[in-house]
């Protein structure tokens, strides 16, 4: 008797936490995630992915000008290099510098 009785409860509890749960649905807006790199068919992009975000996330991508052209990023790629010791090959530049400026900059290629 006393076992029904409490399956009873449980089964009320359950069904009220249901219940609230339907009654209360949550709606949760995330800012644009600028923690990976955007997709792109571009070949710079895999190469961005090997070579720009094993010091920091793309978040600081996201953060630039979105109007800066491609001297703006050509400036940033090389100075990745020059100062903080990026180490990738000088020859996937233009490719990278091709994806960063048609995703986070101004410019169409
Ligand atoms: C060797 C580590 C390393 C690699 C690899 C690297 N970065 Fe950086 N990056 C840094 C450091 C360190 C900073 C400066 C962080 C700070 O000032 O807070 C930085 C900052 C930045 C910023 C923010 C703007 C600024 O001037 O501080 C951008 C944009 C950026 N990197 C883009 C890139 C791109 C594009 C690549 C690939 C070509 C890349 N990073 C690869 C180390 C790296």
């Amino acid at each position: 008797m006393q076992k029904t009785i409490r399956l009873a409860a449980i089964a009320t509890a359950l069904a009220f936490g249901t219940a609230f749960a339907i009654a209360t649905p949550k709606t949760i807006t995330l800012p644009p995630d600028g923690a990976v790199l955007q997709p792109s068919s571009l070949p710079g992009y895999a190469k961005a992915q090997a070579d720009c975000v094993v010091c920091h996330s793309a978040e600081y991508m996201f953060m630039q000008p979105p109007n800066a052209g491609r001297p703006y990023w050509d400036a940033m790629t090389k100075r990745m290099k020059a100062v903080f010791k990026a180490p990738f090959d000088e020859a996937d530049i233009p490719a990278i510098v091709d994806y960063l400026s048609a995703t986070y900059g101004n410019h169409k290629p």
